[in-house]
């Protein structure tokens, strides 16, 4: 029985974010667990190879293409943005969805781009020509920019639309050479109505079962010679070197897949200080804080459809972060990361002595001793003061009064979403929870003086809301070039301004002071890291440039007595529709097809244990034959200290089964003539 189980384990755990350009060391490997490609088909500078089917979408999602007419697939909530500003009362194709039923149709995008990696070449010795081990960091960081400088644009002057980067791996240990094909005019093409594409809305973002429809659909244009070009009526389709063929076949249990795309950051190398600080420390503290905001916002929001409206985006985005650090918090703990963390670096020290990295971890404790109280007294302050929402405008329309119609546009669409109890009740418990859990020698002296003042945080709160000028929409619009003085004198625009000078001048030199020693010990740190385990194979912290992460369909139990299956259908969907719950309310349309039948195993989401983050969104997942089966949109949220530590039992990333988009595109969409420039295989 045993022995017949360990037949089917893979060789080691799915942990891993891989540079394309080296996949070979991972070949093996990945042909162990079932891949049947080789490294050529990943990556390849001589040939059309699978990278040139994947995009940087925008500067934080990943896109695919999918058909030889420059057809995109990406995240709807990657296309989010552009959806919503194509969207107006008379159009509103968030909630109604968009689909060009031609290409005449299809809507241009101001300011989104798509990048195609051209090639990726390790430059670190020509990166660090010039620099000699005497010199001082900053002597190294002035060489590092000028000769970075020469290779991107020697590079760049290659052809038309070229842009190119040298980043740092491995803690600036390694440099490589990124060279991209920028392409400008991207339109949209289709996109679900929000009611399929953010179904679950954040109740069940970061969770599993999970029923979302979460794509969008776009295509990329270029000039008559295929050539990157400003957006033009005379551009035409791109035609790609490469694009992914549609699985129709299916996935099940235990099949390889890996997914393509672009990791944002990890930090996967740090020491058992920089872990306990997050997991036992900043989390904790940041999450409650939110906890605080969010139960603010939600019993308004429950208690008025208009606040609620205005409320839902800035509601999701404080939650995404909130319901991830739990993740974070309790995945570290479980899998004992701090624990184990120490026990490594206590074999560390022994090995270091006698070598060149003796000491560098005594140094990386001695910093982070002397950082995180001030680091934590600023995250402290971007999660309360920073959040008052009339603080925020004070400050931005007194900066910007001299570009007056900017200044009205930024105003209109701040009051368009402001709704002034929750910014006071939010006040009131952000001012109070600083002044309660800040370190007394950090405090502000201003906030002291304030406290005294008033008397108490309630009643500095309405002295401040019922004499700013900016809790009135018609005078912030009123406000021109001369009345800066007046901006100025604002109780608003003075808090915030007396906080950030105290952040400025209190916390800021010494936080990047010491972030930049720690910096300068991490790359040593991690040198050692790799000279001290010969044998491991690292792959580099993600930082938004293309990798490999490979594993299997699998599903996953979060707790005791609870198994998840990797496989979510429509039938959930129907299970969780209800009209009373906006975030479960499903377009009719949906509900009626369901009940002609037929459709109850219709695919929709799936888990596999690809090592993922954000950045990953909108990626391709792709099977054994390196043929499309879904999209990746998310990670379960008990997994997600894979940003810092990878439980191949838990760490799950959720994916949209391909073939729900082929029913979407179909069925709801009314658009089946994009699946005629699809190619499917079985
Ligand atoms: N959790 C996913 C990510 O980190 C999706 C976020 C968008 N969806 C939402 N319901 N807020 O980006
Ligand atoms: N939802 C994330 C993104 O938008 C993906 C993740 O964090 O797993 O990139």
């Amino acid at each position: 029985m045993l022995l017949a189980l360990a037949a089917f384990q893979p060789l080691k755990a799915d942990e891993g974010m891989w540079l394309p350009a080296l996949i070979s060391e991972r070949i093996a490997d990945m042909k162990a667990k079932g891949f049947k490609l080789s490294a050529d088909d990943i990556y390849s500078i001589n040939k059309a190879s699978l990278k040139d089917a994947v995009v940087l979408f925008g500067s934080g999602c990943t896109g695919e293409l999918v058909s030889d007419q420059g057809l995109l697939f990406t995240n709807h909530h990657c296309g989010y943005g552009y959806i919503q500003k194509h969207s107006s009362v008379e159009h509103d194709y968030l909630k109604d969805g968009f689909w060009a039923m031609n290409r005449s149709q299809e809507l241009p995008n101001k300011g989104l781009s798509v990048s195609f990696l051209e090639y990726m070449e390790d430059v670190t010795s020509k990166v660090l020509k010039g620099y000699k081990p005497s010199m001082s960091e900053r002597q190294r960081d002035s060489i590092i920019r000028v000769n970075s400088q020469r290779l991107t644009a020697a590079a760049m002057a290659k052809g038309k639309g070229l842009n190119a980067n040298v980043e740092g791996l491995y803690y600036g240990n390694q440099y490589f050479l990124f060279v991209f094909k920028v392409f400008k005019d991207v339109r949209l093409v289709g996109a679900p109505p929000s009611s399929i594409g953010k179904f679950g809305g954040d109740t069940d973002n970061w969770m599993w079962p999970r029923h979302t429809g979460d794509f969008s659909i776009f295509r990329v244009y270029a000039d008559k010679e295929n050539n990157p070009a400003e957006y033009s009526e005379e551009n035409v389709p791109y035609r790609p070197k490469k694009f992914f063929k549609i699985s129709l076949g299916g996935v099940k249990e235990g099949d390889f897949t890996f997914v393509y795309g672009c990791p944002g950051s990890t930090k996967e190398y740090v020491t058992s200080d920089e872990v306990r600080y997050t997991a036992e420390v900043s989390d904790p503290q940041k999450i409650a804080l939110r906890t605080q905001r969010l139960d603010i916002q939600k019993k308004y929001m429950s208690q008025n459809q208009a606040v609620r409206i205005q409320y839902s985006s800035k509601n999701a985005s404080v939650a995404n972060a909130w319901k991830k650090w739990q993740g974070e918090e309790k995945g570290i703990k479980k899998m004992k990361t701090v624990e184990s963390k120490k026990a490594y670096e206590k074999r560390f020290k022994e090995w270091a002595k006698g070598n060149r990295y003796n000491g560098v971890l005594e140094k990386l404790e001695a910093l982070y001793a002397e950082r995180n109280p001030y680091f934590l007294a600023y995250e402290y302050y971007t999660e309360t003061i920073r959040t008052i929402e009339l603080l925020n405008l004070a400050s931005n329309v007194t900066s910007h009064l001299r570009s007056f119609d900017a200044k009205n546009n930024y105003t209109e669409s701040f009051f368009k979403d402001y709704y002034q109890p929750i910014d006071e009740e939010i006040f009131v418990a952000m001012v109070t929870s600083f002044n309660n859990n800040m370190e007394e020698r950090f405090k502000p002296q201003y906030l002291k003086d304030a406290l005294k003042k008033y008397g108490s945080v309630e009643e500095w709160k309405e002295y401040i809301f019922k004499n700013s000028l900016f809790t009135d929409k018609a005078k912030v619009l009123a406000l021109t070039e001369k009345d800066l003085d007046k901006a100025k004198s604002d109780p608003a625009f003075e808090m915030f301004e007396a906080f950030y000078h105290w952040y400025n001048s209190e916390l800021r030199p010494t936080i990047n002071r010491l972030n930049s020693e720690i910096r300068v010990a991490y790359r040593d740190y991690m040198q050692g890291q790799m000279d001290f385990e010969k044998n491991k194979q690292f792959y580099p912290d993600a930082n938004l440039t293309l990798r490999v992460a490979y594993g299997h369909i699998k599903g996953f139990s979060p707790a005791d007595a609870i198994y998840y299956k990797p496989f979510s259908t429509l039938k959930g969907i129907i299970e969780k529709d209800n009209p009373d719950i906006f975030d479960y309310n499903i377009p009719q349309k949906l509900r009626d097809i369901y009940a002609e039948g037929g459709h109850e195993a219709q695919p929709v989401c799936f888990l596999a244990t690809n090592h993922t983050t954000g950045g990953n969104s909108g990626s391709p997942v792709l099977d054994a034959n390196g043929n499309l089966i879904g999209i990746n949109f998310d990670r379960v949220w008990e997994g997600t200290m894979s940003d810092i530590a990878y439980d191949p039992e838990i760490c799950r990333n959720i994916s949209l089964d391909v073939r729900y988009v082929l029913f979407n595109i179909e069925h709801i969409g009314g658009a089946k003539y994009l699946l005629d420039e699809m190619v499917f295989v079985k």
